[in-house]
């Protein structure tokens, strides 16, 4: 039995084989408009190939539910474990993350054929899976939801290195606008409980739910706005030492970055769209940590702790604790409150909570070895999956990380 990862319940489970149709059409879905050769291109080593997401996901189907749980199995192709095998040391030798724009071959439509042969295998075996096999087929669920934003992000990655300015689609409008006056609510103080309860899935990182000791703090009301950091710019923000971390202000005099990425010089910026005018209103996206922590010095204020945040947006709406709805498309989402637009970057770094104990076997390295070197970002983004988004999230990235849809909401000591 898998303590980390629960089984999903009886009444649960008729209808985890609905979600996993589902969110395995979605991806197919967001791969649609994508040639050959857009679903081939890898801009730098963290950002994968449209590609390679698909066939990535569906090897994590066949790994660890049809070869682990379904006797007779065989690999729809064995050279297939090396190249979409991501990270897991327990399942051996892999392509390694550099490489993956060089894998022309297999062709979209192969990968979609390999798809297709998975998912029909899932679909015969699903009746007779034992609650543990179940339980990976829900980690599956929720791999997958990850990685449909992150083929969104590398696609725009991607495309923002063409001078044609290609479009992938139309954007959800934001939800959150800065006609919305900046406001400062009290977060509670003393002891509180973080982290994931015991009934719905959770990923391990977050769990166990446990206290943790507040003190008094105020959390913005709203992210921070493109407009705004257009007055950090134009306040010097980019060129002024005392304001940065000194790792900070290391990567941006060797990046030479003076403005969230994908902003161009004409107060257009790049998008899934193709190239925007800057929605002045709308919360800014893709800037790092160091620039999160830059502007809210800036603006007397600091980042919040991943459990300040994940309390305000629990005591906003306590059902909020852990969704667990439908798979759907990507957005809109509901406006305003804490999911959505753009993940907020916390001061916390991304380690491990008290009493946590990663799963055994492969699938325990999801994200206990992951534990140095990145931040906690909370929320959701616009390209976030319906039905992924939970309070007790903890997204992770390192600190100069800034092709996600990042952003920020300042708080302060009070
Ligand atoms: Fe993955």
């Amino acid at each position: 039995m898998n303590a980390a990862f629960p089984s999903p319940s009886a009444a649960e489970a008729g209808n985890l084989a609905a979600r996993l149709l589902a969110t395995r059409k979605l991806t197919l879905d967001l791969a649609a408009p994508l040639s050959d050769a857009d679903a081939s291109l890898q801009p730098f080593t963290e950002a994968s190939p449209a590609k390679w997401h698909l066939a990535h996901t569906t090897w994590f189907f066949e790994a660890f539910v049809l070869r682990d749980h379904v006797p007779g199995y065989r690999p729809f192709d064995e050279r297939f474990h090396y190249l979409f095998n991501s990270y897991y040391e327990g399942e051996g030798a892999r392509l390694d993350r550099s490489r993956r724009g060089m894998i022309s071959r297999p062709s979209l439509d192969e990968v979609r054929n390999y798809r297709a042969a998975v998912d029909e295998a899932l679909d015969r075996a699903f009746s007779v899976l034992e609650p543990d096999a179940q339980a990976l087929v829900e980690l599956g669920i929720n791999h997958e939801q990850q990685h449909q934003e992150l083929l969104l992000t590398d696609l725009l990655a991607a495309f923002a290195e063409n001078p044609l300015e290609p479009a992938y689609g139309e954007l959800p409008p934001p939800t959150c606008f800065a006609a919305e006056p900046l406001t400062f609510h009290a977060g509670r103080d003393g002891v509180v409980e973080i982290g994931a309860g015991e009934t719905r899935f959770a990923f391990d990182s977050e769990r166990p739910r446990h206290r943790f000791f507040l003190e008094p703090h105020e959390i913005a009301g709203r992210r921070v706005t493109n407009g705004e950091w257009r007055e950090f710019i134009a306040d010097g923000g980019y060129r002024s030492p005392a304001l940065w971390l000194s790792e900070g202000w290391d990567w941006v005099r060797s990046s030479g970055v003076d403005a969230p990425l994908y902003w161009r010089a004409d107060e257009t910026a790049f998008t899934l769209a193709g190239r925007r005018a800057i929605d002045w209103t709308a919360p800014v996206a893709h800037v790092s940590y160091y620039e999160a922590d830059a502007f809210a010095r800036w603006a007397g204020a600091r980042l919040p702790t991943e459990a300040e945040w994940e309390d305000f947006a629990a005591s906003a709406d306590p059902n909020l604790g852990n969704q667990l709805d439908q798979a759907g498309p990507v957005l809109p989402r509901p406006g305003g409150g804490m999911f959505g637009d753009v993940w907020e970057w916390t001061r916390s770094a991304f380690t491990s909570y008290p009493g946590f104990a990663p799963v055994e076997g492969a699938v325990g390295e999801y994200n206990g070895k992951f534990m140095c070197g990145q931040f906690v970002l909370k929320g959701a983004s616009c390209a976030t999956p319906r039905g992924h988004s939970r309070a007790s999230y903890r997204n992770f990235f390192p600190p100069h990380a800034r092709w996600q849809f990042t952003g920020l909401r300042l708080a302060r000591d009070s």
